[in-house]
This record gives C-alpha cells, structure tokens and sequence, in this order.
C-alpha cells in the first residue's frame, strides 16, 4: 500500500471505530468466533514472543496473557482509536503487552519492539480489513521466527450453512468494510510450499471461520 493509501485506511478506520470501540468486545465477542480456538493452537512456548498484528481492543492479547504467563505480548494497530481502547484494557486486565501503531502491510517492529521475528505471530479478523490483505499476510509470515507459528482466524464462506446465512453474512459485513478471503487456504499454502513449511488449515463452526497455522 501506497503511504497515501495507507493513511486514507487509517482515517476510515478511526471513523468506524471511534465510537463502536467503546462496545466492541461487547457486541463482537458472538460473531468472532474461533478466536479462542486459534489461541489455543499457537502453542506459545515458554517466555515466546508473541506479535498480533491489527490488535483492535487488545481482548486477544489479553487472553494470550491468560493462557501463556510468562509470554511476550505485542500489538499494533492502524487505528489509533483502537489503541486508546487497548491500552486501557491491558492496563485494567493487569496484562504486561507492548502496544503500538502501524500498518499490517509494511510495519517494522524493530523501532517499537526492539525485535524483527517473534515466536508467534497472528492475524485476527484483521486480513478481511486489509484492502492488499496478500501483502499483510506475507509480511506476517516474514515477521514470524524461522522455526515459530503465524495463525490466521477470519470470517469464512459458511458451507455447511448454506448460501442464505452466507449472503446475509457477507452482505452485513460488507457495510464495515469486511470482505472475506476465498482464496486464504491457497495463498497460506503457496506461503508454506515456498517457505518448505507445512499448513493446518480448517473451516469450524460450519465455515462461518476459517483458521489456517503455518509451521
Ligand atoms: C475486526 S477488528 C479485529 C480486532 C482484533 N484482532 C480482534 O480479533 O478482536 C480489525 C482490526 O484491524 C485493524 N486494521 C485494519 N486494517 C489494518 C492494517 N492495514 N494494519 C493494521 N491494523 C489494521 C482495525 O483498525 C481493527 O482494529
């Protein structure tokens, strides 16, 4: 993404979360489903790193804190709106996480985080925001240590659903400048072909997500 693109995203999101963060953990937590579930996979191993790229209100993180003690957490976000949020939640969750803003596309956590790679490194319900969502999870993969995890969790194409919860899903999705992936499974793939690493990948809840872990 150009810098100019990269700003103009930015602006629409802190519009579109300037007032729905203040409920967003609230109204969002029965629709983002599979969240705990990809969590559950990432493995992290003892005093890991642990990178979300596009954190939101740091409810993730958060939880990665819960199940892993002792991990190292950081987040980074395009909306600066939702960093205000996540900062007050890991303060209030008592959660040590390093926050900061950036861009999925292009962020260099070095300046932030005093580290390039991290053990783990995920995207959650954020790739279906990112209009050059190839770039971010190429990048994703490269932030990630060569013998670590990076994890996707994201709105799927709810096949065991059938096509009216499909259509109405996607079509309500598409007023918050969510579109779902249909190629993630090939492009994961490609990623893990290329890099001689193998994928887990998998569509739970009747394909309403879809959860796909490289290495
Ligand atoms: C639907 S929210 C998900 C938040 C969180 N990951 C979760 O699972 O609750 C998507 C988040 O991605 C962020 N985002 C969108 N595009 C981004 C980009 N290019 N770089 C970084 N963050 C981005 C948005 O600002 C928003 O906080």
């Amino acid at each position: 993404m150009s810098g100019a693109a990269s700003a103009d995203h930015a602006v629409a999101m802190d519009r579109m979360y300037r007032l729905t963060r203040h409920v967003y953990d609230l109204t969002r937590k029965p629709y983002l489903l599979g969240r705990d579930r990809m969590i559950d996979a990432l493995g992290v191993p003892p005093g890991g790193s642990v990178l979300e790229m596009g954190c939101g209100t740091g409810r993730n993180l958060v939880k990665v804190g819960e199940c892993y003690p002792g991990a190292r957490l950081h987040g980074f976000d395009i909306s600066t709106e939702m960093l205000k949020t996540a900062e007050r939640n890991v303060r209030s969750a008592g959660a040590q996480v390093q926050l900061t803003r950036g861009d999925a596309t292009v962020f260099d956590p070095s300046p932030a985080f005093g580290r390039a790679r991290f053990d783990r490194v995920y995207f959650s319900y954020t790739l279906s925001m990112v209009p050059d969502w190839r770039a971010a999870l190429r990048h994703g993969l490269a932030l990630t240590a060569e013998d670590g995890v990076f994890a996707v969790v994201d709105f799927g194409f709810c096949e065991g659903l059938g096509a009216l919860p499909r259509a109405l899903l996607h079509g309500w999705l598409k007023l918050f400048h969510v579109s779902p992936r249909a190629e993630l499974e090939a492009e994961m793939a490609a990623l893990a072909r290329a890099n001689g690493q193998r994928l887990r990948f998998e569509r739970p809840f009747g394909g309403y997500a879809q959860i796909g872990l490289i290495g």
